[in-house]
């Protein structure tokens, strides 16, 4: 079996737990494989006397079956790779956020560059058999660089965040040199078919590409293979977490502190796609329609840190905080508080009992790739007696999770009343609708997703 060498932005300490899907179901899958994580080591050098630091060695390191390769990053390469390009331009607008994109020419150079630099190093280390999977926005060009070099392995491209409609994707400047550099990847992953849905449309009316069949497109002078391959969770080992002591601990101290009341729970890196004001005004017309959830349920939103260095990610936590502040003066008692608002990351070790002792599961980004927490609340359901998933139409699990109450997360009275509904859904209903997640999430799940794209990959015409 030809080795496997992953390469992502953000590679993870596989000892310690990661927030974000991407760090989470690689860790899960590459520990199970062995083989090479090449990526950022997370670390920026910093200039020296107004001039830029020197470009870093590769670092390696062992962790398990994985070597972990890792490059630092100069500053102005950070803030222009990362910062800009990535997360000032890519995320917004493939999340639909023209409003957010920063279109600042300096992004696109610092992108590239890195870019250029991952290929360089990653090339000395590649043997002439390598299976090579790129993942996500930040490296879209990294097959084309690597190609220059003289690479001629196979190389795949995920994409874990949404693929936007052509109109939406042709707001960025450098659209076409994006799109044609996906077509130096020998397979082009997407979540979901909405997404598949998109790519195909834009090289179709963009670039007049030929649809082979198969998956396969030819377009500017090459061809590729497309397919939708949704992410998926290891829903055993998740399940292992749950029975462990800190999993039933949480368990425990959650179900006894709320003993008499209804839990809900958002768990979510604060990011302005996650919809998470959208999710605070649909709660609080809840408790204002119905008033017999006052002083019963509370909503636990737990919302990591992330990006604070981009300027739109400021504004969602001051938002954020005024608007729980605002609930809780308004609605909360002496010894009922509706939002428990935590800005922080929780250890994954205790995920699992949190999501088992909540009766609600509020899932509901205005846009998502995949959305793994929908799948980690199910996973982590007492079957007997389950909580029930309320999730946005717009995460890409809403393809395949039929059977969670499907909501619009703009629609802030239509979000509370399946709010209500799935607070006093009959337990057999609850049973039912368990049991069609629990088997969906169980048939793809994260070895279902690995073996089905490298399957793909290993077997792409060349
Ligand atoms: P994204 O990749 O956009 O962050 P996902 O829902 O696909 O969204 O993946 C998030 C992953 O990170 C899940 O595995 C989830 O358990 C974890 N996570 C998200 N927020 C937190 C948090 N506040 N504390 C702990 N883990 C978190
Ligand atoms: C999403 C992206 C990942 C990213 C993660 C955390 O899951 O798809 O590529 O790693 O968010 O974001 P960060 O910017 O901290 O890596």
């Amino acid at each position: 079996m030809s080795r496997l060498v992953v390469v992502s932005n953000r590679t993870a300490d596989l000892r310690k737990p990661a927030a974000g899907g991407l760090a989470v179901a690689l860790g899960e899958s590459l520990q199970q494989r062995g083989g090479v994580w090449f990526g950022w080591s997370g670390k920026i050098l910093e200039d020296v006397d107004g001039q830029p630091a020197p470009e870093g060695k590769v670092n390696f390191q062992r962790a398990g079956k994985v070597t972990l390769a890792t490059v630092d990053l100069g500053r102005a390469d950070y803030d222009a790779y990362y910062a800009g390009y990535s997360n000032d331009v890519l995320w917004p607008v493939f999340h639909y956020r023209l409003d957010l994109a920063n279109f600042d020419t300096r992004f696109a150079a610092g992108y590239r560059r890195v870019n250029q630099l991952f290929a360089r190093k990653l090339l000395p280390m590649l043997k002439p058999d390598d299976l090579i999977w790129v993942h996500d926005y930040h490296l879209i060009p990294l097959a084309a660089e690597l190609r220059a070099l003289g690479c001629t392995n196979r190389i795949g491209f995920f994409l874990h965040v949404p693929m936007p409609p052509p109109l939406i994707m042709a707001a960025i400047p450098e659209h076409e040199w994006l799109m044609r550099s996906l077509f130096a990847f020998d397979v082009v992953g997407f979540q979901s078919r909405a997404d598949l849905l998109h790519f195909s449309h834009y090289v179709e009316s963009e670039a007049g590409a030929e649809v082979l069949g198969d998956g396969r497109f030819r377009a500017y002078g090459r061809t590729t293979h497309a397919g939708a391959f949704p992410i998926g969770m290891d829903v055993d080992d998740f399940l292992r977490l749950a029975e462990a002591k800190e999993g039933r601990e949480m368990f425990e101290r959650m179900r006894d502190e709320y003993s008499r009341r209804q839990l809900l729970l958002g768990v979510d890196r604060l990011d302005y796609s996650k919809g998470l004001p959208q999710r605070i005004h649909a709660f609080r017309e809840l408790l204002a329609q119905y008033p017999e959830n006052r002083n019963r349920a509370t909503l636990i939103q737990i919302a990591s840190p992330s990006r604070e260095d981009v300027e739109a990610y400021g504004d969602i936590r001051r938002q954020m905080d005024s608007l729980c502040g605002a609930i809780n003066g308004d609605y909360g008692e002496l010894d009922w508080m509706p939002i428990r608002y935590i800005h922080r990351n929780i250890a994954r070790k205790r995920l699992p009992g949190l999501y088992r002792a909540s009766r609600v599961a509020l899932v509901t980004p205005l846009r998502d790739g995949m959305n793994l927490v929908a799948k980690e609340f199910i996973a982590a359901q007492d079957p007997a007696d389950p909580g029930m998933l309320v999730l946005s139409r717009f995460a890409g699990a809403a393809e395949q999770l039929k059977d969670a109450l499907l909501v619009n997360p703009y629609d802030t009275q239509g979000t509370a009343q399946a709010i209500q509904r799935a607070l006093t859904m009959p337990l057999e209903e609850r049973r039912n609708r368990h049991a069609n997640l629990l088997r969906s999430i169980r048939e793809q799940n994260i070895h279902w997703w690995t073996r089905s794209f490298l399957d793909a990959l290993a077997g792409a015409q060349k």
